[in-house]
Order: C-alpha cells, then sequence, then structure tokens
C-alpha cells in the first residue's frame, strides 16, 4: 500500500524522470533510493514543522529513524514515508502523540538556571503583587513544561511566599506538546536523580515524600499546579490572559517564522505589564515590536499595544 502511495506522488514522479530518463539511462539502484530517502525525509521534515513548529536539520534523518522506529514498528508503520502520509491526513491520533512523545526532547530540572528564579522572587513577583493588590490575583503559565520541574519550581516560592500572599488566588499553569510528560508532571514523582537536580535539601525535605525508591510531591503543592497538553502552534486564547509566561528553551529549534508567531501568540495574552521568561540562550528578536528588555537577559516586560485612536468625522 505504501509503494503504490509513494508511487502516486507527483513529486517523486518527476524525481523518477529526472533520474532515469528512459530503461537504458537507469541510475544505479542505490542513487534512486538515495534520492527516494532525500525527498522522503523532505516531506517528512516539512511536515514535522507543521505539526511541531521544530525545524529538524536535513542530516538528521538517522536520528529521526532511531526514535521513531520503536513507535512505527508498534503502530505495523513501514517507513518514514508512511508515517508522514499519516501525519499528513491525520490518520492516526494515536500514532501521533507516541511520535510527538518520542522526538521531544524534555530536559528540564528544578530552579533550571535558578537566576530567573530568583529575579521573579525579589522583583517581579513584589512588583506584580503591587500592581494587583486591588484583584489580588495572579496567573502563571508555563507554557512548555516537560515534566512539571519548572512549574513546581514556581509553586514552591509562591509557598514561601504564603504570608504576603494570603487571601491571594494564585494559578499555576503547565503545558506541554507531549502527553507522555504532562503525564509525569500530574503525577509529580522523579526520580533521586531528578530530585538532586537543583533542588536544595530543604525544598525536598518540605515539598516531597518517598514514594518506594522515588520522590513524590506532597499532595497541597501539586494541588495547586494544573497541568494539561497544548501545542504552542495553536491558538492560546480559551487560557485567558496571564501575568507571567514562562516557554524557556522550547522554541530554539523553532524556524524564524514558527518562532514570531508564538511568541506574537504569547504577547497577545500576556497582561499589559505582565513578563515573559525564555531560555538563557533565547532572545524575543523575532517579535521585538512586541516586548520590552529588563534588567535580567532572559526576562522581558510585554509592550503596552497602541490604543486605537478615535477620529471623529
Ligand atoms: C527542553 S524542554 C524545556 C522544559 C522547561 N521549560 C525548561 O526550560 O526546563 C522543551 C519542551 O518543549 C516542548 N515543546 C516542543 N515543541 C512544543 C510545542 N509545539 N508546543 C508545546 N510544547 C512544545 C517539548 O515537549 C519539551 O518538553
Amino acid at each position: 500500500m505504501v509503494d503504490a502511495l509513494f508511487a502516486s506522488s507527483e513529486a517523486l514522479l518527476v524525481m523518477r524522470n529526472t533520474i532515469a530518463r528512459s530503461p537504458r539511462e537507469a541510475a544505479p539502484v542505490s542513487s534512486v533510493d538515495d534520492a527516494r530517502a532525500s525527498y522522503v525525509f523532505a516531506r517528512f521534515r516539512r511536515q514535522w514543522a507543521a505539526l511541531t513548529g521544530a525545524d529538524i536539520g536535513a542530516d538528521k534523518r538517522r536520528v529521526v529513524e532511531r526514535r521513531l522506529g520503536p513507535v512505527m514498528r508498534a503502530h505495523d508503520v513501514s517507513d518514514l514515508f508512511e508515517l508522514t502520509l499519516l501525519i499528513e491526513r491525520n490518520g492516526n491520533e494515536a500514532l501521533i502523540e507516541e511520535a510527538i512523545d518520542a522526538m521531544t526532547a524534555g530536559e528540564t530540572s528544578f530552579f533550571r538556571d535558578r537566576a530567573p528564579f530568583e529575579a521573579f522572587r525579589a522583583r517581579i513577583l513584589p512588583e506584580l503583587m503591587a500592581a494587583r493588590g486591588r484583584e489580588r490575583r495572579l496567573r502563571i503559565w508555563c507554557a512548555a513544561v516537560s515534566t512539571g520541574q519548572e512549574a513546581y519550581s514556581l509553586a514552591m516560592m509562591l509557598d514561601e511566599a504564603a504570608r504576603e500572599l494570603r487571601g491571594w488566588s494564585l494559578e499555576i499553569l503547565g503545558t506541554d506538546i507531549s502527553g507522555a510528560a504532562i503525564e509525569t508532571a500530574r503525577k509529580g514523582i522523579y526520580t533521586h536523580l531528578e530530585v538532586q537536580q537543583g533542588l536544595s535539601t530543604t525544598h525536598l525535605l518540605r515539598y516531597f515524600h518517598r514514594e518506594e525508591e522515588n520522590w513524590r510531591v506532597n499532595e497541597h503543592l501539586r494541588a495547586r499546579v494544573a497541568f494539561g497538553r497544548f501545542n504552542l502552534l495553536s491558538s492560546p486564547a480559551e487560557l485567558g490572559a496571564f501575568d507571567v509566561i514562562l516557554c524557556r528553551n522550547a522554541v530554539t529549534s523553532f524556524a524564524p517564522e514558527a518562532k514570531r508567531g508564538v511568541l506574537e501568540r504569547l504577547a497577545g495574552l500576556l497582561a499589559e505589564d505582565g513578563y515573559l521568561f525564555l531560555g538563557d540562550a533565547e532572545t524575543v528578536d523575532e517579535a521585538a515590536p512586541c516586548f520590552i528588555p529588563t534588567a535580567h537577559p532572559s526576562v522581558w516586560r510585554r509592550r503596552a499595544r497602541p490604543r486605537p485612536r478615535l477620529s471623529l468625522v
């Protein structure tokens, strides 16, 4: 079936005609195979970028095949071409979700890079508290939260400020494109190695308990964070406005156009005086007009939107 689909592809026919104009001029089989593989991988990369935003390098075919091999075998998909067609036609939701889980690198840790969290606690939280004194409400979104450590780090910081925040409504939402990552985040169960990354002994003892050989976030902290699946390429309007958005180390591999789209949508969701946190090596360059730099290099403040002018006729 796959070969039939492949043979019906217009692009492939063009390519075949170019490679072998007549039977006598036929190119060696290996170069035809190479051309087919390059064509299929280029089509896969385009499709993957449309699905997730990630711009996979043209030299990453073997890496992709290695990561997706087990998923394709489990779903009886014979090769990358069949998988690409299924993604194009949105033909198998479970398969696509598993492919996303296999492809997304969810590297993260508690209080990752530390300095942005210190900036949040020392400057941004007090400033927002002063500005929101009347409504007493703060909404924070970790927009590519992976397995949850980033959101729980913020929850611990807010818990430590509990006295100042008494009577406030605090919401922390953590989302990610990977369902498997979100499942782990919801459970809040981490290995010994994971809790050793970024977590102080005080935090570990105050906010975690042992569960068999792992550590689990205490119930009262888990209850303060909501997790869900969300693709940054979708429209986030239904999530409402946020005072702080963290989108750290997620759009690094996006093509500039896709990154610009994500940053503009995030700006649209930030409150007038809201803040955006990116990863340490990331910038807002693609959507610079939407943001103002702050004293902290990976934190931006949203630029106020120009008010529509009233024209009197
Ligand atoms: C390297 S992790 C970063 C986790 C955390 N923000 C941090 O900095 O430690 C990147 C995360 O971005 C997520 N991601 C990638 N593309 C995404 C998309 N289109 N929508 C939502 N999440 C995405 C991945 O699943 C992964 O969990």
